[in-house]
């Protein structure tokens, strides 16, 4: 029989000591213990493992490919950031916002896999009560006689009950709710997320149940709790967009079964989340006039190119440190890139405030935004709007190259698409063919771009 004993263990070196402390007697950090669960081998355990056969080494020709199996949720946006369906045995973590629309989705993800596929799921919440879900799957209007549900949040009992149960996909709205009696701490801190989820991953493993996790994330993205499961889960997926916006993307961070950094996109309407089959366009404002400080950008996300409009806004500085800031954006390229325009460019910011944004919400990783910030910064700062029927990509270096960025043409198809006559992109991103209606300026310096912008 194995016997779980409480040790605590430090989040910076990992040491284990019997009772808590404020400072960790191996690396003295402060603040670092926190409660872990160990399982401690009785002898007979330790003779019976001997005993098993020990695995074998192989290669990996003599490995059958085993059956994969996978089932359409029945959402397509939600398949295509799966990588095709939900598969099997995994453990799914979806991250979020609060308020953002988790657990919207996947009572809507279960009324149409009941409908669909006949997969035996489950509901279980401890967050909202069982009335709570039943009004919002009505006003869903959903089918509500197949979607099977239980309030709980103590996992033992949880555990009790879907050893009867027998789901073959359940979610757990939110693993920062549920705790195991095993350990002392509150529900939702990181010792009791840490031991809920690996007993939920451990159960999924072993029964091969689908196992999906909804976990709340703070704003700044930071808190301890869901980004400590993404290591032990197959897939994480986070909701992006502001809880006020009317679009919700999802987007792949890590997946063992697919690939990452594909989007699904969402409406949130007064009917739940609707899919958004064709968002390549939604992210545009349309501004009645010309305005300083507004660029649309080709963003390609996953295997999608995405027409996005990035604003800055430059405004003089009052204080000992101009203001960098960002949204949607990293930060520090933000400052990379100020740098290179004023090495390679002259220009000066260092009197100026920067905010960058990137419209309706969505997060932007790669670097082909550098051109169109810059461009978009530069414009603000003159006060002279670019043309409406612009677009811009191109990733900049330090030594004030323009760098070609993956899926040039696919970019500029895509925004011929939407009507744009303009283009500045990389040189070498320059498309063996014309493309018709379009007039692409292919630049290789920075400082060729910053002697003939375009002015609307
Ligand atoms: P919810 O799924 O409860 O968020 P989470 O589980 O991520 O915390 O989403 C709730 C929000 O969505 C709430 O603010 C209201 C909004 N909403 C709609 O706009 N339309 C709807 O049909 C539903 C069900 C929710
Ligand atoms: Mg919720």
């Amino acid at each position: 029989m194995t016997r779980v004993k409480i040790r605590f263990q430090c989040n910076n070196c990992g040491a284990i000591s019997p009772k808590w402390t404020g400072q960790c007697p191996e690396c003295q950090a402060w603040n670092s213990l926190t409660e872990t669960a160990i399982e401690k081998e009785s002898k007979s355990d330790r003779i019976k493992l001997h005993q098993q056969t020990p695995a074998q080494v192989k290669t990996l020709d003599q490995i059958e490919p085993g059956e994969q199996v996978r089932t359409l949720s029945g959402i397509s946006e939600l398949d295509r950031v799966l990588g095709g369906g939900i598969v099997g045995g995994s453990v799914i973590l979806i991250g979020g916002d609060p308020g953002i629309g988790k657990s919207t989705l996947l009572l809507q993800m279960f009324a149409a896999l009941n409908e669909k596929s006949g997969l035996k799921t489950l509901y279980i919440s401890g967050e909202e009560s069982i009335e709570q879900i039943g009004m919002r799957a009505r006003r869903l209007d959903l089918q509500l006689e197949k979607l099977r549900t239980l309030t709980e949040n103590h996992l033992e009992q949880i555990f009790s009950i879907i050893a009867v149960e027998k789901p073959q996909i359940m979610v757990i709205d939110s693993i920062q709710t549920v705790y195991t009696e095993l350990l002392q701490s509150a529900p939702g801190s990181v010792a009791q997320i840490r031991e809920c989820a690996a007993q939920l991953v451990r159960f999924a493993k072993l029964t091969n149940t689908t196992v999906i996790l909804v976990g709340h994330v703070t704003k700044e993205g930071t808190l301890a709790g869901p980004r400590v499961l993404e290591h032990m889960v197959d897939t994480v997926l986070y909701f992006e967009g502001d809880t006020g916006g009317r679009y919700r993307v999802i987007r792949a961070v890590k997946n063992r079964f697919g690939a990452v950094n594909e989007l699904g996109v969402f409406a949130m309407t007064d009917r739940g989340l609707r899919e958004v089959n064709n968002p390549s366009a939604i992210f545009l404002s349309r501004h009645e006039g010309n305005v300083a400080g507004s660029v649309v950008m080709v963003t390609r996300e996953g295997t999608r190119p995405l027409l996005v409009e990035v604003q800055a806004l430059v405004d003089n500085a009052h204080g000992h440190q101009p203001k960098r800031v960002t949204v949607g954006l990293e930060q520090n390229r933000l400052a990379m890139l100020l740098a290179v325009m004023h090495r390679h460019s002259g220009i000066i910011t260092y009197d100026q405030d920067i905010f960058i944004n990137v419209v309706g919400g969505v997060r932007i990783s790669e670097t082909g935004a550098d051109l169109p910030i810059l461009l978009a910064i530069l414009s603000s700062l003159k006060d002279q709007p670019l043309p409406r029927d612009l677009v811009v990509f191109g990733e900049v270096g330090l030594a004030g190259e323009v760098r070609p960025i993956q899926g040039g043409a696919e970019r500029l198809n895509e925004a011929v698409k939407h009507g744009f006559k303009q283009a500045i992109i990389p040189k070498a991103n320059l498309p063996k063919q014309a493309i018709e209606g379009l007039k692409i300026t292919a630049v290789s310096r920075l400082a060729e771009v910053m002697d003939n912008i375009p002015v609307a």
